[in-house]
């Protein structure tokens, strides 16, 4: 264990698998009580013994994002039992594939209430709680696709560049009440989202090897290293910084194209 986060309580939404599963662990062992707000409770719940067994401090709430009273219980149950809130990590989503001509309008309004509804409804009702703190902290999970887009996954696309301006306009208008707003975009990281992408493919390993060719690092990235940037902008590591992104994407973003199995000689290489 660790001390970067005592004494601060952390609401992590998606926190029950993924990403926002080893941001909740992260934030545990630096030694916030952690706040998992999510709709799979088996899986929150567990993560939750876990952490408390490792001698952290955590809890599981019942909470839908993309429901305005459903946040608004998760969180003013969090401030009633733990006398108040001081960072908000939004990273619960879900990705929808398919064509835009093939979407029902329900598919569009369903992705798009839980991946940017539901940080509208975040601020909503954190705020009045974090504004009693001299700082406070606010962590967007946008994407890759917040920067570029990506094929078959347009609402997807939508709402993770909205994620980013949402960031940019939240850290505006609440600098002044000293909280701190950003964004983490990741590349392709493997957790059960990604898996259950991969599962729908004839050989999903292969799959992943496949894409991952298109990575500098020639990895997918791990959840502890989204977390870890997360951690960063949850507290004072990141003092100064606020309406920006990071990405961790193992260099992604820097290459307009990239194989990485294509190891032919560059021009130069003998000179
Ligand atoms: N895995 C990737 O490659 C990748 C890449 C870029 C961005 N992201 C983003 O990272 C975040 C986490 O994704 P992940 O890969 O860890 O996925 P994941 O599926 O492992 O975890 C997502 C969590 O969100 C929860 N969730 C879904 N809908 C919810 C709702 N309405 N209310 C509350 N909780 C809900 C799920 O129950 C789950 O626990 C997402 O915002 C995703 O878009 C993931």
């Amino acid at each position: 264990m660790s001390n970067r986060l005592a004494g601060q309580v952390a609401w992590i939404s998606g926190g029950a698998s993924g990403i926002g599963e080893a941001t909740a662990r992260l934030c545990a062992n630096e030694g916030a009580t952690v706040v998992i707000a999510d709709v799979g409770e088996a899986a929150g719940q567990q993560v939750v013994n876990e952490i408390c067994s490792s001698g952290g401090t955590a809890v599981y709430t019942s909470c839908d994002v993309s429901d305005s009273d459903s946040v608004a219980q998760s969180i003013d149950a969090t401030v009633q039992q733990f006398h108040g809130l001081n960072i908000v990590v939004n990273c619960a989503g879900i990705v929808h594939v398919g064509l835009l001509h093939e979407y029902s309008e329900a598919d569009w309004d369903q992705l798009m209430s839980v991946n940017v509804k539901g940080i509208f409804f975040s601020i909503k009702h954190a705020f009045p709680h974090l504004s009693r703190n001299e700082r406070s902290y606010m962590i967007n999970v946008g994407s890759i696709s917040s920067l570029v887009g990506q094929r078959a996954t347009p609402a997807y696309t939508t709402s993770k560049g909205a994620v980013l301006s949402l960031t940019q306009s939240i850290a505006l208008d609440y600098a002044a009440a000293g909280l701190r707003c950003n964004c983490v975009c990741p590349g392709i990281t493997d957790t059960p989202m990604l898996r259950k992408h991969l599962n729908t493919t004839p050989d999903p390993d292969a799959t992943l090897k496949q894409r991952v060719r298109r990575v500098p690092t020639n990895q997918a990235m791990q959840s502890d290293d989204v977390a870890r940037t997360i951690l960063y902008l949850a507290c004072e590591d990141s003092a100064g910084v606020t309406g920006t992104s990071i990405v961790v994407d193992g260099g992604y973003l820097a290459a307009a194209e990239w194989d990485t199995a294509d190891d032919s000689p560059v021009a130069g290489d003998d000179a």
